[in-house]
């Protein structure tokens, strides 16, 4: 099958804007661990002069990502958090410049263990808060599993209507594919 360089899959366009925002020593969190791959990615580029706290309510993917961080020995500034991400406010103290969602259910697990409407709102919510100047919420969103729809509904309801005074809301997807594309929404705090 032929391939793009850069569109195929929307954390490959995630990573776009990711790489240019976050930098080496930056504070930023991880929403939704799963397998630990987007927690990986995150701790290389903020190095050890940084921090990454990352969060899932499944022990799994606790374990999954430990074993990632410790092979690539970058357990010393990774916080593996096992709560949901709406109670972000009570382990995050300090301003970050990046935290990243990536909605739906952990791949080869229970799928019924998903991220849910009330519980994602009230993380973004808590995460504008959190986001310094110039920083940005970036969330991947999946459609095709039950309940996908109703929190992707309800994720662009309140993102859609954030002050453009403050925030940049950019809605990406892709138009010409079948079968319930990913869409991804990153949100800028203007400076
Ligand atoms: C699509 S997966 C994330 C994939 C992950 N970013 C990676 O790199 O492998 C979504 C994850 O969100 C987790 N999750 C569900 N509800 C959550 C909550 N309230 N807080 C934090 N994580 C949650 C699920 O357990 C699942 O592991």
């Amino acid at each position: 099958m032929l391939k793009g360089k850069y569109l195929n899959r929307i954390t490959e366009v995630n990573k776009i804007f990711i790489d240019k925002i976050v930098k080496d020593g930056d504070t930023v969190v991880d929403a939704t661990m799963g397998n630990g791959y987007d927690t990986v990615y995150l701790a290389k580029i903020v190095g050890n002069n940084g921090k990454v706290y990352s969060f899932d309510v499944q022990e799994e993917a606790i374990k999954s990502t430990r074993k990632k961080i410790e092979k690539e020995e970058l357990n010393d500034f990774v916080t593996l958090i096992l709560d949901g991400h709406q109670n972000i406010d009570k382990y995050v103290k300090e301003e970050v410049s990046c935290i990243l969602f990536n909605l739906g259910y952990l791949p080869r697990a229970k799928h019924q263990v998903i991220t849910k409407p009330n519980t994602t709102l009230m993380a973004i919510e808590k995460s504008l808060e959190l986001l310094k100047p110039n920083g940005i919420i970036s969330i991947a969103m999946y459609t095709g599993h039950e309940g996908g729809m109703d929190e992707r509904n309800y994720v662009c309801e309140y993102l859609n209507k954030l002050d453009q005074n403050y925030y940049n809301v950019l809605h990406m997807e892709f138009t010409n594919q079948i079968n319930n594309p990913p869409e991804l929404i990153l949100v800028e705090k203007k400076g």
